[in-house]
């Protein structure tokens, strides 16, 4: 970041009629940010920005999002440059280290990916313990968090070459865990990594392969998964994102960071707005019900939201509901299921709410979460399992943001301050004297 030309802001507080000057920074691009670093030491005032809707918590150089115009940007290269011609190893690697890989670098990470998506073979007995109708979600909570109880040789956050080797194994595991879960839900048994096959492939491989027959990869699902990991892959400090930095802040180790970032994701208002996507669709059930979910979602009584729409900071199209609904398109006419009622009901409840003042008003536009549902579950995926796809495709996203926050010399542990507004210091009463 820099400061030009000594660009500041100046406050004055009108209780004491002081003036302050804190800097204005600029980035590359983007909104400038108002360094408030000092502001407490020089005002004894604090910021107060709950939710963090104007506040910059670190500086990143991974992934820029412009809201007002639906931009998304990995490393400087727009989503759907990306989506429409790399494989998610690649936009991976661009992620990890910044630039997109040549041939040989792609073939070198391709590898070393490849050879780390065995899992410990104790962690299957681990999973073991879980209940079968566990949510997937709750399964990958908890395997995660014990990966740091395998891999002791790459716990040290300050050895850069532990750091890479616990990036490339939770890369390379966590889709071999996510299916493990969904073969322990249905009974079925675990179905080992294939060397052969793509990332994206062998995840589908893991998932619905079985041992009685050899698997055959559907070159156009296989397209369609890679394309979906790409399209989850990083998306700047959201909630679960910021959850990674503020666990690998007080230097606890990436498998369990990762973790915490899972637990984030799964909430409804984030990750889990897919699997209420799809819910949704089916409550609303079909196109004459959609006014009566409209008129809850503007009802201020009714918790009730769309599902699927909204953003904090996309005031456009998320330029990955795009991309998702193309293929929705594509992947329902490879499968055969063009008429997919749901699909239908979707575009239909698209169109009417982007008609809707309430929501062009406030600018509520379909997000990442509203088109992956009707993919995931056309090829075959129980909805339990789609934030669990989201959580494999964001690792890459979480592991990226959290190797370049270790390696920042600014880097400090994330420690909040709060307004106060409980009770002032009262003397005690013992039992006794209550009530
Ligand atoms: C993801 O941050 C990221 O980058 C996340 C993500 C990623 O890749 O990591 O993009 C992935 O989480 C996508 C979002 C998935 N969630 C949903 O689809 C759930 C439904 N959406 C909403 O819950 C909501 O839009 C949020 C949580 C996504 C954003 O909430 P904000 O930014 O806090 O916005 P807000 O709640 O302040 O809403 C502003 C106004 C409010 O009305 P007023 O109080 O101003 O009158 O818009 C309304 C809200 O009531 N509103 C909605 C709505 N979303 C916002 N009203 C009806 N339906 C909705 N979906």
């Amino acid at each position: 970041m820099t400061q030009t030309k000594n660009d500041s802001v100046t406050l004055t507080d009108n209780r004491n009629g002081k003036s302050y000057t804190l800097p204005l920074l600029d980035g590359s691009t983007g909104p400038s940010v108002i360094d408030v670093r000092k502001l407490y030491s020089e005002t004894g005032h604090f910021t107060f920005d709950p939710g963090y809707t104007s506040t910059g918590s670190c500086e990143s150089k991974i992934t820029y999002i412009d809201g007002d115009n639906g931009i998304l940007l990995h490393r400087g290269y727009r989503i759907e440059d990306l989506a429409s011609k790399c494989t998610f190893l690649e936009v991976a690697y661009l992620l990890l280290y910044g630039e997109l890989p040549d041939a040989a670098q792609l073939e070198e990470f391709t590898k070393t990916i490849t050879y780390h998506t065995m899992v410990h073979e104790q962690l299957s007995f681990m999973l073991r313990g879980f209940r079968r109708d566990a949510h997937p979600m709750a399964i990958m909570c908890g395997t995660t968090g014990a990966l740091s109880a395998f891999y002791h040789d790459s716990l040290d956050i300050l050895d850069p070459r532990q750091r890479e080797i616990s990036a490339h194994r939770l890369i390379a595991k966590i889709p071999t865990m996510a299916a493990m879960a969904y073969k322990y839900s249905v009974g079925q048994p675990f179905v080992y990594p294939r060397n052969e096959l793509s990332y994206a492939g062998n995840f589908l491989q893991m998932m619905f392969g079985v041992p009685a027959e050899n698997w055959k990869d559907n070159p156009v699902l296989t397209k369609a998964m890679d394309r979906i990991f790409i399209l989850h892959a990083d998306h700047e400090q959201n909630a679960s994102t910021s959850t990674v930095r503020m666990a690998g802040s007080s230097g606890a180790n990436p498998f369990a960071c990762i973790a915490a970032g899972i637990a984030s994701l799964w909430g409804p208002a984030h990750g889990g707005a897919n699997e209420a996507v799809l819910k949704m669709l089916n409550e609303i059930g079909s196109k004459d019900r959609i006014p009566e979910f409209l008129a809850r979602a503007k009802d201020k009584n009714d918790p009730f939201r769309l599902m699927g729409f909204g953003h904090r900071v996309y005031k456009n199209y998320d330029p990955r509901a795009s991309v998702m609904r193309e293929s929705c398109h594509e992947v329902l006419d490879a499968l055969g299921k063009r008429n997919d009622p749901l699909l239908a009901l979707a575009m239909e409840l698209e169109r009417i709410a982007l008609e809707d003042p309430y929501f062009v008003e406030k600018k509520l536009f379909p997000n990442v979460d509203f088109y992956s549902g009707i993919i995931l579950k056309a090829m075959g995926f129980p909805v339990e399992m789609f934030t669990v796809l989201f959580a494999v495709a964001r690792t890459v996203g979480w592991i990226a943001q959290w190797k370049e926050m270790i390696e920042d010399p600014a880097m400090k542990i994330g420690r909040p301050r709060q307004l106060y507004t409980g009770a002032t210091e009262r003397a005690f009463v013992p039992l006794s004297g209550r009530g």
